[in-house]
């Protein structure tokens, strides 16, 4: 297994990656056999570029780009399978390498894949999401749904790199670029108060652009986002030195908001939700101060992210906590905003009382929010 630091060495960061003249891609490959898994609408949008650059480095008697139906509603067992025996149908062997080129759903059913295909190979990942730049495409955990339970099997196996090319943002609709802007503000938030203030000043802006506008501004943010997440997983890379993560920040009510809307409500939507709550729940148990409090909705509303959602009833999100409990060895650690660029740990499941809860429902859902 690899130690925290060649994973975060891995990390290649580039500026168009297609361009014929760009050797990050030719020199990520090298001599070795490659199976790129791609989705139709990633091929569809950046498929012929691919192929072009795999022709003019002479890279596709080893390289093969294969399109595959992925979608969160497909990401089962049954989709790493058929990864599998595409590398099976091409005669693959250990030597070869799984690309996910896509969103986090690909390159965790690729990062799947590539664990498990002759008990484990090499992967690249190469998101073209924002979810995927700065979280999906970036660490060491792969997943699937188990009968539409979110992310019930899955894997730690880190990809030998990842390339990080914001151009691909620019074909990216603005729902999902949200999502990637809401992982990026539980970075912010957490730990990182010059990235929430480069989202306050230019994240509409780079919503509206599809990050390419302010490029400089986009591509720090990027990075900025990237170098949170990892400094924080780095500390924990295989989640079992400690049950408190900065990174949970977001996902504790987000888990059971996504299951009950059927996906309805992306993962960075819900995870927003989650975040309105828990900065909230902060404020009420004194350790964020009403103006930061404020600041952060404002930064949340600003983004067009929601903040509240008919499936955050109280009932339902009360009872999913018990499996959050029972994920986090017994306790809740729930990640609370103790100001902007720092946290602390709501930590026993007692102290969440059903009224604040409830008052924080309200207050995010009734007619002022
Ligand atoms: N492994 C991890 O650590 C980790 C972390 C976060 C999220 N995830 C997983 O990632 C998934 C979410 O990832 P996502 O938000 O990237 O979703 P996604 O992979 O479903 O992609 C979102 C949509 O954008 C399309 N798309 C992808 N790239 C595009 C581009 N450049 N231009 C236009 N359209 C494009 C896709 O076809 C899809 O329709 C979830 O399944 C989540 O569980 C994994
Ligand atoms: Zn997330």
């Amino acid at each position: 297994m690899r130690s925290s630091l060649e994973t975060v060495q891995s990390l290649l960061f580039t500026r168009d990656m297609l361009d014929p003249d760009n050797p990050t891609l030719f020199n990520a490959i090298h001599e070795q056999p490659a199976l790129f898994i791609t989705t139709r609408t990633v091929h569809a949008l950046h498929g012929g570029r691919l192929e072009q650059y795999l022709d003019r480095h002479g890279l596709s008697r080893a390289a093969w780009v294969q399109v595959l139906p992925f979608s969160e509603r497909t990401k089962e067992l049954p989709m790493v399978v058929a990864i599998c025996e595409a590398a099976s149908a091409l005669g693959l062997g250990r030597r070869a390498r799984i690309v996910g080129f896509g969103g986090g759903v690909c390159t965790d059913l690729c990062g799947m894949a590539a664990a498990i295909y002759c008990r484990g190979i090499s992967h690249l990942k190469i998101p073209t999401t924002l979810v995927g730049l700065v979280d999906a495409g970036i660490g060491v955990k792969n997943a699937v749904n188990l009968h539409g339970s979110k992310s019930r099997l899955g894997t730690f196996h880190p990809p030998e790199a990842s390339i990080l090319d914001p151009r691909f943002l620019s074909t990216l609709d603005a729902r999902h670029l949200r999502c990637g802007l809401a992982e990026m503000v539980k970075v912010a938030i957490t730990c990182d108060p010059a990235l929430f203030e480069l989202l306050e000043t230019h994240g509409t802006d780079l919503l509206a652009s599809g990050f390419t506008h302010p490029a400089s501004a986009g591509e720090l943010a990027i990075r900025l986002a990237v170098k949170g997440m990892l400094r924080q997983l780095a500390e924990n890379l295989f989640e079992v030195s400690t049950y408190e993560r900065a990174m949970d920040f977001g996902h504790t009510f987000s888990p059971h908001l996504e299951t009950v809307s059927r996906n309805t409500l992306l993962h960075g939507e819900a995870v927003a939700i989650d975040m309105a709550m828990s900065t909230l729940i902060a404020q009420r148990k004194g350790v964020l101060a009403p103006p930061e409090a404020e600041r952060i909705l404002r930064l949340l509303r600003r983004l067009q992210l929601p903040v509240s959602s008919p499936f955050a009833e109280l009932a339902g999100l009360g009872a999913s906590l018990r499996t959050v409990v029972a994920h986090r060895n017994g306790r809740l650690n729930l990640v609370l905003p103790a100001g902007i660029g720092s946290h602390t740990f709501l930590r026993e499941a007692e102290s969440l009382d059903t009224a604040c809860l409830a008052g924080v429902l309200e207050e995010l859902g009734g007619p002022d929010a």
